[in-house]
């Protein structure tokens, strides 16, 4: 496979994913989280590390669920409550829910409201961090449709704007996904800045150096140790880069997810007056983050087999492009995450040595859950 992650050589423990869903299920349950909800969270969490997304897989369960239980930032019996509701479109409070159940339980609504009215939409405030995206844009791609979901990250700031000298927006996640080929959905999910902070911090951990392009210091000038990025003494960049190769257009998307999920629901935005406190370096909470999930049904307005059709032959004909190189071949989004989670549920989840070791601590997995 031609995927970054596929170039990790460390030492890893392979664990079976329905024993990993299982624990980490069990996991969200003994804190609170009702069991149905338990075990889609759990699957949310699982779908990073089984489609090789692990910068927002089981890593973050110490780094950022736990805490979130321990804080009190999570409510783990939170009921989601709709404020308005006109069919098609609603407003949720989701009352500090956890977010990895909360905006799949969103799209599906999105979902069923289309079913109804051709396109649905679920506008969400007061959420937390709701973990891959794609996990939750698949949802409605499952059930035939296109669907897109995207997060703000509240009042987090840690990337600045092209040409500015203060940090006012998170990494604020863009997700759309549709049918493609069978088995392998078109995903496109990504961070709208050039990397989450997830895959720096994975870097630190490693004592690893980071490529030119991602973190830039206060002059804007490249930082390759990943550890300056929660010293405060990094930004980081968005997609493009610099002006001159695009990054206003990374901006752009940035600013289009905080205007879909967080204006539009009343949740935390990041360029509020806090924005212009503080002596620059990144700063605020990801609290009271905006979600928008939203479904559109395309068999409500061509039929349904042709959509598929189409879709079947756009990305049919993408494969069929003859590759550059004799090693690279041309794949959509979405197709190795489709290819490496196949993978591991027949032969087991890779998971870190360390992230194993942390996880049987914790008391989340068992020592005999594992082999090397
Ligand atoms: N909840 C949050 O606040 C938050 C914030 C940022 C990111 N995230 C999540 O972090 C995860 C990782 O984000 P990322 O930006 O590092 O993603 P990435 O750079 O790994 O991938 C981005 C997109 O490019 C596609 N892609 C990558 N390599 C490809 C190849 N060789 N051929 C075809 N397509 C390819 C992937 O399918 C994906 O759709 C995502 O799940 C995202 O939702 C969450």
């Amino acid at each position: 496979m031609s995927h970054r992650q596929d170039a990790d050589t460390r030492p890893t423990v392979l664990v079976d994913h329905q024993e990993l869903h299982a624990a980490v299920a069990a996991c969200f349950a003994a804190r609170g989280v009702p069991a149905p909800r338990a075990a889609t969270a759990a699957t949310a969490l699982c779908y990073g590390d089984l489609t090789g997304l692990d910068s927002h897989g089981l890593a973050n369960l110490s780094r950022l669920y736990l805490p979130l239980f321990d804080s009190a930032r999570v409510d783990p019996v939170a009921e989601p409550v709709t404020l308005t509701d006109l069919g098609a479109c609603a407003l949720v409070d989701s009352r500090r829910a956890l977010g990895l159940w909360a905006a799949a339980e969103a799209m599906d609504s999105a979902v069923a409201r289309a079913r109804r009215h051709g396109i649905g939409l679920v506008s969400v405030r007061n959420a937390t961090h709701l973990g891959c995206a794609g996990f939750h844009a698949t949802r409605a791609a499952s059930a035939g449709m296109i669907g897109l979901i995207a997060s703000n990250c509240g009042g987090q700031r840690i990337a600045r704007p092209p040409g500015g000298a203060l940090a006012m927006l998170g990494t604020n996640p863009l997700s759309v996904a549709a049918p493609a080929l069978d088995g392998h959905p078109f995903v496109l999910d990504m961070s709208t800045t050039v990397v989450p902070t997830g895959r720096i911090r994975a870097a630190a951990r490693h004592g690893e150096p980071i490529p030119e392009g991602w973190l830039a210091d206060r002059e804007g000038k490249p930082v390759t140790d990943p550890a300056a990025f929660d010293a405060g003494d990094a930004y980081l960049r968005w997609l493009g880069g610099d002006p001159e190769t695009g990054a206003h257009k990374g901006f752009g998307l940035g600013l289009v997810v905080e205007l879909l999920s967080a204006v539009l629901s009343g949740a935390a935005v990041g360029p509020a007056a806090a924005a212009l406190d503080g002596d620059g370096r990144p700063h605020g909470s990801d609290d009271d983050i905006g979600f928008v999930a939203l479904a559109i049904a395309p068999g409500t307005l061509r039929s349904e087999a042709d959509f598929l059709a189409a879709t079947r032959a756009l990305f049919g004909t993408l494969l069929a492009c003859p590759p550059l190189h004799e090693d690279a071949a041309v794949r959509y989004p979405g197709w190795w995450e489709a290819e490496r989670a196949a993978e591991r549920r027949r032969t087991g989840v890779p998971l870190a040595a360390a992230l194993h070791a942390e996880l049987v601590g914790l008391g989340v997995l068992r020592s005999d859950e594992g082999a090397a």
